[in-house]
């Protein structure tokens, strides 16, 4: 079923959100060469621990998720866990990191670029977060999620990238998921309608090569199966009178 906040409630994403995007920037700056996955979760958790959060993906899922973020590498699409693999030049990494403040969460995805990165790595980050904003542009009262999905996947494959079908953008709120799922793929006109106050995830998981994924055997790791690079761009978007305001958002600086 989906929830429909009411006014205080969608304060409180609000102020989860700005906690997200505020531990996002932190960890950019921190995605140099030689910096440990794990030392950005110890970022994130302490941002976190600092602002009077929590981090809802630790313990999360089975086997328990047993970090604050995701950190997900070169080909690694989602759900990477922080390790002492130390990021080298040339690498992109993805940080997805939820957090919970005053009974409510924010998700957002950065795919970050290390040091000088090949040009077409650099390209696809851009272009996935074209996918996101081409999808936000249908995230309104009155349009359905498919439009949402269709936007996003028409922007991906007119690059001829892969759209990841196996994990979806998720309705959030007093939960990580909750309804509806917002697939990066569909038709226009279908899926659930938009209504004022609901409060979802749109995350374009986008593949340079084919779409097909996998699970590594921690239960966790999904890297594609061709070992191309792989992006994810994703923020929390609540549903206002004045269209679709991500709470998450904040501008990268390089
Ligand atoms: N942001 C991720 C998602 O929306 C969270 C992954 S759950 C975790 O799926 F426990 F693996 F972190
Ligand atoms: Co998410």
């Amino acid at each position: 079923m989906v929830e429909i906040l009411n006014d205080s409630e969608l304060d409180k994403m609000r102020a989860a959100g700005r906690l997200v995007a505020k531990i996002l920037k932190a960890l950019e700056k921190a995605a140099v060469p030689g910096v440990t996955t794990k030392e950005l979760d110890d970022i994130a958790q302490d941002i976190i621990k600092e602002a009077g959060g929590s981090a809802p993906c630790v313990g999360y899922g089975r086997p328990p998720f047993p970090a604050a973020i995701c950190t997900s590498v070169n080909e690694v699409v989602v759900h990477g866990i922080p390790s002492s693999r130390k990021l080298c030049e040339g690498d992109i990494v993805t940080c997805d990191v939820v957090a919970e403040l005053d009974g409510f969460m924010g998700d957002a995805a950065r795919t970050f670029l290390i040091g000088e990165v090949s040009e077409d790595k650099r390209l696809l980050v851009e272009r996935t977060k074209e996918c996101f904003f081409k999808g936000l542009e249908q995230a309104h009262e009155g349009n359905r999620i498919g439009d949402i999905s269709h936007a996003v996947q028409t922007c991906a494959e007119s690059y001829g990238y892969g759209v990841v079908r196996e994990l979806e953008g998720h309705g959030i709120g007093r939960n990580m998921h909750q309804d509806p799922d917002v697939p990066n793929y569909g038709k226009p006109g279908r899926g659930h309608r938009i209504y004022k106050g609901m409060a979802f995830c749109i995350e374009p998981m986008i593949t340079m090569g084919r779409r097909e994924v996998y699970l590594e055997s921690d239960g966790w790791t999904v890297p594609t199966c061709d070992g191309l690079p792989s992006a994810h761009y994703e923020n929390t978007i609540i549903i206002t009178d004045q269209g679709p305001e991500m709470t998450t958002y904040y501008e990268e600086e390089k």
